[in-house]
C-alpha cells in the first residue's frame, strides 16, 4: 500500500472512491445485515486510510464521505422514527494521557481553576443503543439509533425486554422523556444462542453484540421475545423538563423509574479519579458475564455538560476511554475448510496454541477466501492474534519479516475437501452480483454436508431425536448404518437381521439401544411443521416451516406444492409467495431442493417412514378470519405476544407495518406514525377495548 504522503491526486481521487464503496460494503453488512465481514480492527484501519487521505486532500472530500457517518440507514423493512434529540456518538480516548488531556480540555474550556471536576465513570456497554420514548410515563415507542437522526421502529421488539419497563414507576419523570440506553446480551446466553443455532444448522453470530443487535431487528416480535436481551439506561434525549442537576443524580432517577442501570458506575474527582476508575473497570471486566468495551467519563454536572456543548457528532462533556484488544502473535499452522448443511465453505485457521487475554486459542475464522488474500497469508507465517469484545478470535495480521523461506501465498482449494472433491462455486446475490461466500456444489452427495444435514434433522427443533446426538450419528454414518434421515427409521428393522447387532458393540448396552430404538419410534409420528423443517432446505426456518405447513394443511398437500414449485409452476408460486413472510430467497431455495432428483428419493423414502400429522388450518369462521391485523401503540389488557397469538388463534394475520394490505389497526395510547397511515389509507381502526369485543362475540 502506498503511503499517504507519497500518493498523487489523481491515486488519493482514486483510492477514496475505492475506501467510500468498502466502508459501505462493511457498515451494511454490520449494521443492516449484522453480519460483518471482517473485524472491527480492519473495519478501523479503513476508516483511519480512509481520513489520512482526506486530511492531505481536503478538496477531495466526498459529500457522502463514510468520514461523515455515524451507523448506518435504517433496514427498509421497518419503518423510520425522527429522534426528538439525535443520537450522536463519542470520541475515544485510548491511554492515561488521552484521559488526562480531556480533563484538561474541560478545565479550559470552562475556565476553571484547580477544584477537581466531579465525572461519573461508567462501564462501555458493547451492544446497540436504542432510544425509549414515555409519554406521561407509558412506552410509546422505542427505536434503534439508526444514522443518528432517523432509527428503525422497533417498538414491539423493544417491549418484550423485561428490563424495559412498558410503565415508569415511581414519580417525578418528565411528561415526554426519550430514555437512552444499550441493548446487549450476557455471555451465558450469547452462548446459549450460539450452540442451539449450531445444532439447528442456523446462522451462528460473530460476536454477543451482533447477536444482540440481529435479535433486536427482527420482524417477528416473538422471535426477539425468546432471546433473552437485556437493557442498561444511561442517558436521555428529548426531554420535556429538567428532571436532574447532575448525570449521577439523573441515574439514580433511571432506576428509581424502573430500569437498570449499571452497578459499576462511580462518580469521581478529577483526573486522578478517571484513571483510578479505569483501572478498576479493567480488573472486573471478566467477571461482569457481558461485554464492555472501555469507561464512559462524563462530567456530572448538568449545566457544564450544557456549556460544554458538541463538536460535530461528538460531545465536549464525555469521551469514551477504550480497553486496548487483547492480542498475542503465533504461528498459522494450516487453514482448514469447514463445510456448512448448506454447502458454504467457512475457512478456519488452525493455530499453534497461544494464551490470548486468559483463553488459549487454537482456531481463528477467516471468514472467506477474500479475507486471506487481502491479508497476504502463507501457511507457517507468523500472526498476530486477537480478541476483542468477540469470542471468536481473529487473525488480525501476518508478519511478513518472519515469514519462513519459502512459505508461499495460500491458495484457496477450488475443490470441497471431501472425498468427492466437488467443485466449489462463488455465490451469487439475486442480482447475480459476486458474493464472498464459496459453496460447494455437491449438495447432499457431498458426505459433509450430509452428515450436517443429518445433525439437523435429529436436532431438537426438528426431529429431536434423545440419544441420537451428533457423535452416536456420526458413529452410525462412519459404520455405513445411517445414511440418510429415512435410515434412521429403518436402524431397528435392520438390526433384527444383522449378525452384528448394536447392542453387542462395545459401548452400547442394551438398553441404551432399545431406548434409542424407542425415541426414534416416538418420532415416527411428527407434526408437519417438524417435518418441513428437518428436510433441512435452505432459508427454511422453524418459522417459515409453520407458514408453510398451515398454508398447505397436510404432507401430500405440501409435496404436491412442490414438486410443482420445483417446476416452476406460476399457480403454485404464487400460492407459497402468498404465504406470510415468504418472499424470493424461500421460494429459490424449495424450488432448488425440489428439482434434485436424489432430493426428493431421500423425503419420499423418509415420508413412507413416518405419519406426518395435518397442521391445523387457520380458522375460517371468526369475524377477523383472513384479516390482516396491526397493532400499533401501548396494549393495556394484555401483551403484544398474547394479541398476536389470539389474533392468529382466529385466523387472523398480524403484520408489522400498515400498507394497503391492512384491513384492520387495533391502536392504543401513543400510536404514532402507523395510526397516521391507517387513517390516510381509510383503514379501520380501533381500541383495544373495541377489538376484545369484537373477538369475543
Ligand atoms: S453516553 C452523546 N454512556 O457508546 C452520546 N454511551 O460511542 C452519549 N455506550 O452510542 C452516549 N455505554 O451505544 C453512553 N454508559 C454509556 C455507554 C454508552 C455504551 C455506547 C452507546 C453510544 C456509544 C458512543
Amino acid at each position: 500500500m502506498i503511503d499517504v504522503a507519497d500518493l498523487t491526486e489523481a491515486q488519493a481521487a482514486e483510492e477514496l472512491t475505492k475506501l467510500a464503496d468498502q466502508i459501505t460494503h462493511h457498515d451494511l453488512a454490520y449494521h443492516q445485515n449484522d453480519a460483518p465481514e471482517i473485524s472491527d480492527a480492519d473495519y478501523d484501519a479503513l476508516k483511519r486510510r480512509n481520513l489520512a487521505i482526506e486530511e492531505r486532500f481536503p478538496h477531495l472530500i466526498r459529500e457522502n464521505s463514510p468520514s461523515m457517518r455515524v451507523g448506518a440507514p435504517r433496514a427498509e423493512q421497518f419503518s423510520a422514527v425522527e429522534h426528538g434529540v439525535p443520537m450522536l456518538s463519542l470520541d475515544n480516548a485510548f491511554s492515561d494521557e488521552d484521559a488526562l488531556e480531556f480533563d484538561a480540555r474541560i478545565r479550559r474550556f470552562l475556565r476553571l481553576d484547580e477544584t477537581p471536576i466531579a465525572y461519573t465513570a461508567e462501564p462501555k456497554i458493547d451492544g446497540l443503543s436504542a432510544s425509549l420514548r414515555y409519554e406521561k410515563g407509558i412506552l410509546v415507542q422505542g427505536a434503534t439509533r439508526g444514522d443518528g437522526r432517523v432509527g428503525e421502529d422497533v417498538t414491539a421488539n423493544l417491549r418484550t425486554l423485561k428490563d424495559i419497563p412498558h410503565r415508569l414507576s415511581g414519580s417525578g419523570w418528565p411528561d415526554v422523556i426519550e430514555v437512552r440506553g444499550e441493548v446487549y446480551l450476557g455471555h451465558a446466553e450469547f452462548a446459549a444462542l450460539n450452540a442451539a443455532a449450531m445444532e439447528a444448522g442456523d446462522r451462528t453470530y460473530a460476536n454477543p453484540r451482533n447477536a444482540a443487535a440481529g435479535s433486536l431487528r427482527q420482524i417477528d416480535s416473538t422471535i426477539t421475545a425468546k432471546r433473552p436481551l437485556r437493557f442498561f439506561a444511561y442517558a436521555w434525549g428529548l426531554v420535556s423538563e429538567k428532571f436532574a442537576e447532575t448525570q449521577w443524580e439523573a441515574l439514580a432517577k433511571l432506576k428509581a423509574w424502573g430500569f437498570q442501570t449499571t452497578p459499576q458506575s462511580t462518580c469521581v474527582q478529577g483526573a486522578d479519579g478517571l484513571l483510578a476508575a479505569y483501572a478498576v473497570l479493567e480488573r472486573e471486566r471478566p467477571n461482569l458475564g457481558y461485554d464492555i468495551d472501555g469507561v464512559v467519563y462524563k462530567v456530572d454536572r448538568l449545566d457544564w455538560q450544557q456549556r460544554l456543548g458538541f463538536v460535530s457528532r461528538a460531545p465536549r462533556w464525555g469521551i469514551a476511554r477504550k480497553f486496548p484488544a487483547e492480542q498475542a502473535r503465533t504461528v498459522l499452522e494450516a487453514i482448514d475448510l469447514q463445510v456448512g448443511r448448506t454447502g458454504a465453505v467457512t475457512p478456519v485457521a488452525r493455530l499453534k496454541p497461544v494464551t490470548v487475554g486468559g483463553v488459549t486459542v487454537t482456531n481463528a475464522t477467516l471468514h472467506n477466501a477474500d479475507e486471506i488474500a487481502r491479508k497476504d497469508l502463507h501457511i507457517g507465517d507468523t500472526v498476530v492474534v486477537q480478541r476483542a469484545g468477540d469470542v471468536i478470535p481473529q487473525v488480525v495480521e501476518a508478519i511478513p519479516e518472519l515469514r519462513p523461506a519459502g512459505a508461499a501465498p495460500y491458495e484457496f482449494p477450488t475443490h470441497c475437501p471431501c472425498p468427492l472433491q466437488t467443485p466449489l462455486a462463488r455465490e451469487t446475490t439475486a442480482g447475480g452480483a459476486e458474493t464472498v461466500v464459496r459453496r460447494c456444489t455437491g449438495e447432499l452427495a457431498c458426505p459433509f454436508q450430509r452428515i450436517e444435514h443429518l445433525k439437523h434433522f435429529v436436532s431438537r427443533r426438528a426431529f429431536d431425536i434423545e440419544g441420537l446426538g451428533e457423535k452416536q450419528l456420526q458413529g452410525f454414518y462412519d459404520e455405513g448404518l445411517i445414511r440418510e434421515p429415512a435410515d434412521i427409521f429403518t436402524l431397528a428393522e435392520r438390526d433384527k437381521v444383522s449378525l452384528k447387532k448394536l447392542k453387542d458393540r462395545e459401548r452400547a448396552g442394551e438398553t441404551s439401544v432399545a431406548n434409542l430404538f424407542a425415541a426414534i419410534e416416538t418420532r415416527r409420528t411428527i407434526p408437519l411443521d417438524r417435518f418441513i423443517y428437518g428436510l433441512g432446505i435452505r432459508h427454511i426456518g422453524e418459522q417459515t416451516a409453520l407458514v408453510m405447513a398451515r398454508g398447505y394443511g397436510t404432507a401430500a398437500e405440501f409435496l404436491a406444492a412442490m414438486d410443482k414449485v420445483a417446476a416452476g409452476d406460476e399457480e403454485a408460486v404464487a400460492e407459497l409467495d402468498a404465504m406470510d413472510q415468504i418472499g424470493d430467497a424461500v421460494i429459490q431455495a424449495a424450488a432448488a431442493f425440489f428439482a434434485e432428483d436424489h432430493n426428493r428419493g431421500m423425503v419420499q423414502r423418509l415420508s413412507d417412514q413416518l405419519t406426518v400429522l395435518d397442521a391445523e388450518k387457520p380458522k375460517t369462521d371468526t369475524a377477523v378470519a383472513g384479516k390482516t391485523v396491526v397493532f400499533t401503540g401501548a396494549l393495556e389488557r394484555m401483551t403484544r405476544d398474547e394479541a398476536k397469538a389470539q389474533a392468529e388463534g382466529l385466523g387472523a394475520k398480524v403484520a408489522s407495518s400498515v400498507s394497503k394490505k391492512t384491513d384492520l389497526v387495533v391502536a392504543g395510547p401513543g400510536a404514532g406514525s402507523k395510526l397516521k397511515t391507517a387513517t390516510e389509507l381509510g383503514i379501520q381502526v380501533m381500541t383495544e377495548d373495541e377489538w376484545l369485543a369484537m373477538v369475543a362475540g
